[in-house]
């Protein structure tokens, strides 16, 4: 059976609150556990850089957030689960990526558009405080994916955008050194709700209105408390429609317990008491985590070594890959020459088919016509010298008569198995019209 590997990053900037839980942990761990699923899971501390200039953040950070997915039962030995800046081969990646990537397609990245508008409204120069880290950072993320040749990317749609430029970092590359590359896809669960914060707007960091999954017991009961609610007394009959409390409550709970409780609002539930059933439905899944977090949090070293363990596991993958890479493109060692014909790199960038000449263990010379995206089109029999070969490539690629040459060559050529004889004439008519 083949397995769909699902590969995602989290970046190393803050500490996971009910909303990552909900909306990235939770869903994270289930399909991990999932038959036919292979789940490779990183902590993004390369990405964490771009954000973020404080080093003792980054550390805490990594360690919290390692220790919560731990926690939230995460199974080391079922997932790869590593530290970005453990493997080597990603920035290394990085580099080739960046070299098939226009950097027009960058300009177009949504984050970094939304950082140059955001200084054009504020009267300053667009780029003024953007790093070349942040223009960079879908290629980073490319690498990250591309590397350990992912099926599905789980991410929330504002990384969509990014999944599709990996997409094409890919081809691009394919396109240019042979299939090297599986092209990712985004998954986007459409179940998977986001949840509101302690203001009503989306719960996120950077609007200061998150609950952290693993504060103590006292602390969680306080900031429910100051989830916003309206104004209606007790016996008043409440929406359920923007309920912040109604909502947070839902990702918490079955549907037989929200049903109940939506029962309640139309009853006129004081919002204390409202609050209370809420913190008691959170507090009841998130106690036994805490548990297990506060165990984990207290011995670092045991997360530095589950952590160094997956990084060896991936880089089982990352560094015979990566030497693979290397050797598509050319960073070669100079001790094997290449066979390939003078400039199929740049034939195959123009789109042109290439003839390709080997010699096989029975001592004869041979040669192949190539498409651009390495299709095999036409195959040659055996010659005893190089030069009979190369005569006939020769005749191939100048006698504008394509039909004739073909049919007067029928001994020594024959049609590719998946190759039509269309296909051939346009692949001879492209290679002589581009060499006129
Ligand atoms: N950019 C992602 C985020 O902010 C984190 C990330 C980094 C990532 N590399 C990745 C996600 C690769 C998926 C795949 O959420």
């Amino acid at each position: 059976m083949s397995t769909t590997r699902f590969l995602t990053g989290i970046t190393t900037t803050g500490t996971p609150h009910l909303g990552n839980f909900v909306g990235s942990i939770r869903p994270s761990v289930a399909a991990s556990l999932r038959p036919g699923v292979e789940s490779f899971y990183f902590l993004a501390d390369y990405h964490a850089l771009i954000k973020c200039e404080d080093p003792v953040r980054i550390q805490r950070s990594t360690l919290e957030i390692a220790a919560s997915w731990l926690a939230a039962g995460l199974d080391p030995e079922r997932v790869v689960f590593y530290r970005q800046s453990d493997i080597p081969e990603i920035p290394e990646l990085n580099w080739l990526l960046s070299c098939v990537t226009g950097k027009g397609v960058l300009n177009r990245a949504h984050a970094y558009k939304a950082s140059q508008d955001k200084n054009l409204a504020a009267g300053r120069e667009a780029d003024d405080g953007v790093t070349a880290g942040l223009f960079m950072y879908p290629v980073l993320m490319g690498a990250d994916i591309l590397m350990f040749k992912a099926h599905k990317v789980p991410v929330g749609r504002d990384q969509v955008q990014h999944i599709e430029m990996a997409r094409d970092m890919a081809s691009s590359f394919n396109h240019l050194y042979g299939e090297h590359f599986v092209l990712p896809e985004a998954a986007i669960d459409e179940h998977v709700a986001t949840l509101p914060g302690l203001d009503g707007r989306k719960m996120s960091k950077s609007y200061d209105n998150t609950i952290p999954l693993f504060t103590p017991r006292e602390q969680l009961r306080k900031l429910i408390a100051g989830i916003l609610t309206d104004s209606r007394a007790p016996g008043e009959p409440k929406d359920t429609e923007g309920s912040a409390l109604f909502q947070i409550y839902q990702a918490f709970a079955t549907p037989e317990e929200t049903g109940a409780l939506r029962q309640r609002y139309a009853e006129g539930i004081a919002w204390g008491d409202a609050k209370q059933l809420l913190f008691e439905r959170i507090d009841a899944v998130a106690a036994p985590m805490r548990e297990r977090y506060e165990a984990l949090m207290a011995d670092p070293a045991r997360i530095e070594d589950i952590l160094l363990a997956g990084a060896e596991r991936a880089r089982a993958l990352a560094t015979p890959f990566m030497r693979e890479l290397r050797g598509a493109v050319g960073l070669r060692s100079l001790r094997t020459q290449a066979s390939l014909p003078a400039h199929p790199k740049a034939a195959r960038a123009a789109g042109l088919p290439t003839f390709k000449q080997y010699r096989e263990a029975d001592g004869r010379f041979y040669f192949k016509l190539v498409s651009a995206d390495g299709r095999p089109l036409l195959q040659s029999t055996g010659f005893a010298d190089p030069k009979g070969a190369g005569q006939c490539i020769a005749r191939l690629q100048k006698d504008p008569d394509v039909i004739g040459t073909l049919n007067a060559l029928s001994e020594r050529v024959t049609l590719a198995p998946e190759a039509s004889q269309a296909d051939v004439e346009l692949a001879l008519h492209s290679l002589q019209a581009a060499s006129s």
